[in-house]
């Protein structure tokens, strides 16, 4: 007899045919008004849970006895009580490396919206408002050869720790867990304390994991150290910034600027003070969101489920010491 799943996440025609193949889906829009009943109505039946943005609380998994695996279509794990799956024997996975370049350029287009004030020119030029050629009013602030700080030095660190010295000859500095000797060595990147970064960065982009020790990260001391002309780029999690501290920092122009895809409530309400700061380009958590990065984490969600569901190690297992 087929496992069954219960799927979150709309997937491809070609990707729902393939689970098909294999397990007996239960579709639930869990943005639906319903949606929750839905899910609590087939949590009791199902083997496999395959979706994404989700709070999977332990009166959710409660429900759910017969649950084998939580395949998640993304690579932050944030939304799950690691320790409550494995005590509870369920295999949790994730999708790294896909969408690692694609949210790396994320970044990158934050950078160079807020610096170059791309989007409030945009606007200012739909508006009307060019009739002649610009003065210094509008100018903005050059990227290339300027200092990159990032915190946080993963596959997403790296890929934006390339793009900037690759592309666009900055310095590199980084602060992280540990130091990488093969990262400093192939980017001459620098590893510096927080407080050096901060400091020094004239672009400081963040891409740590959500967790008890990166919430809260970035707060007031943290944003008083950085320069007044930089730009801080948020590609990691809303949590991570005191947004009520930023908000004043940037209201007070105590920094340029912030380039922000990930905010503490999502989705950001319109009437957010981060909206009516013109230093401010706000995206709505876009990190990963392109045609092809989210069809490669799609399909690299079925395969680490069907992978669970066969009795085998799934290829990207988040909880080591699940009982996979
Ligand atoms: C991730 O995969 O964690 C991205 O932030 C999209 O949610």
């Amino acid at each position: 007899m087929k496992k069954r799943i219960v799927l979150y996440k709309r997937l491809s025609d070609a990707l729902l045919a393939r689970l098909e193949e294999q397990v007996e889906v239960t579709w639930v829009d869990t943005a639906a008004a319903d949606g929750l009943a839905r899910l609590r109505d087939a949590l009791p039946g199902a083997h496999g849970l395959l979706g994404a943005s989700l709070r999977l609380d332990s009166e959710l998994l409660d429900l759910a006895p017969q649950l084998e695996v939580i395949s998640s279509v993304s690579v932050g794990v944030d939304n799950y009580d690691i320790a409550d799956l494995t005590r509870r024997g369920v295999m949790l996975t994730n999708t790294p490396d896909v969408l690692t370049e694609t949210t790396a350029d994320t970044g990158f287009a934050l950078i160079l919206a807020t610096a170059r004030r791309v989007v409030e020119l945009a606007g200012w030029v739909r508006e009307g408002h060019w009739q002649a050629s610009l003065g210094p009013a509008h100018f903005g602030t050059d990227v290339h050869g300027k200092t990159l700080g990032i915190v946080g030095m993963g596959r997403i660190g790296e890929a934006l720790a390339r793009r900037g010295a690759a592309g666009f000859g900055m310095r590199v500095l980084y602060h992280s867990s540990r130091a990488k000797p093969e990262v400093e060595a192939r980017y001459a990147a620098r590893y510096c304390s927080l407080e050096a970064l901060l400091t020094e960065a004239d672009y400081v982009c963040l891409t740590v994991p959500l967790s008890a020790s990166t919430e809260g990260l970035i707060g007031a001391r943290e944003l008083a150290l950085m320069k007044p002309e930089a730009i801080l780029v948020n590609i990691a999690r809303g949590r991570v910034v005191d947004e009520a501290a930023l908000i004043e920092a940037l209201q007070q122009k105590r920094i340029r600027g912030a380039g922000l895809d990930v905010f503490v409530q999502e989705p950001l309400a319109a009437d957010s003070p981060l909206l009516q700061l013109d230093n401010v380009v706000a995206t709505p958590h876009i990190g990963s969101a392109t045609h092809e990065t989210r069809e490669a984490m799609a399909r690299c969600a079925v395969d680490n489920l069907l992978s669970a569901l066969a009795g085998q190690r799934p290829p990207n297992l988040v909880n080591h010491n699940s009982p996979a």
